[in-house]
């Protein structure tokens, strides 16, 4: 099993985000989650596409996974591709017509998936499965870094899972919000192995030991 970290910037320093960026891929994370808000589909506001530009331009060439938290999406998917954006994933309520965005990220030769909420029906996975590269579990309500993990999400995660095994789809469930060192293993368990993490990384002094914790953690099954 090929388990992924994928670090939030939502926790990093702004100010420095290059740097940051640089500093948590060196220290072993695999890829950069790139939180977009847009203080309409959530209450909060943070960065665009000029900011995912900035970053390759920079030089972080490891794969950015942007989670677009917001409505509508289709101009973002767009504007986000150009700018460098590796996979895109979309909340399903948050646009008209869910098989054209998911048709647009493809155009773009980008990576697709769906963000499910803790409270969002399966029946999106269950309709689009054929179309997705990846799933985006929320183990959070969106909006917000250094939320407590909701329990029930365990549950959730297991769901899916067997959704993709029914309809014999091997694509990776990635689980985001409040994944801390105490339940790792227990979200790899339950089927997940992308795992996106921002305060419980970008919180700790010490990039490369955090990371190097969550490694040992997913060793343990
Ligand atoms: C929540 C975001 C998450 C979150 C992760 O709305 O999508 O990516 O920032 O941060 P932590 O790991 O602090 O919960
Ligand atoms: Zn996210």
């Amino acid at each position: 099993m090929t388990y992924l970290l994928s670090a939030s910037i939502l926790s990093a320093n702004f100010a420095n985000l290059g740097e940051e960026c640089k500093n948590v891929l060196h220290a072993g994370a695999d890829r950069i989650h790139f939180d977009v808000m847009d203080n309409h589909y959530v209450p909060n506001l943070t960065v665009g596409p000029l900011v995912c530009k900035a970053l390759r331009n920079y030089g972080i060439d490891a794969p950015i996974d942007v989670h677009l938290m917001t409505n509508p999406v289709d101009r973002l998917i767009e504007d986000f591709a150009k700018a460098g954006a590796s996979v895109i994933t979309f909340h399903p309520e948050a646009t008209e017509n869910i098989q054209h965005s998911l048709d647009l990220i493809k155009k773009h030769k980008c990576n697709a998936g769906l963000a499910i909420n803790p409270n969002t029906p399966f029946k999106y996975l269950e309709d689009y499965i054929d179309h997705l590269d990846e799933i985006l579990l929320m183990s959070v309500n969106p909006g917000f870094a250094g939320q407590a993990f909701i329990p029930e999400s365990v549950e959730n995660i297991k769901k899916a899972k067997a959704i993709l095994d029914k309809h014999k789809k091997q694509i990776p469930i990635a689980v985001d919000g409040g994944i801390k060192l105490d339940n790792i293993s227990t979200v790899a368990k339950a089927g997940a192995s992308i795992f996106v993490a921002g305060s419980a990384i970008f919180n700790t002094e010490n990039y490369s030991a955090t990371i190097n914790a969550f490694r040992e953690k997913l060793l343990i099954r």
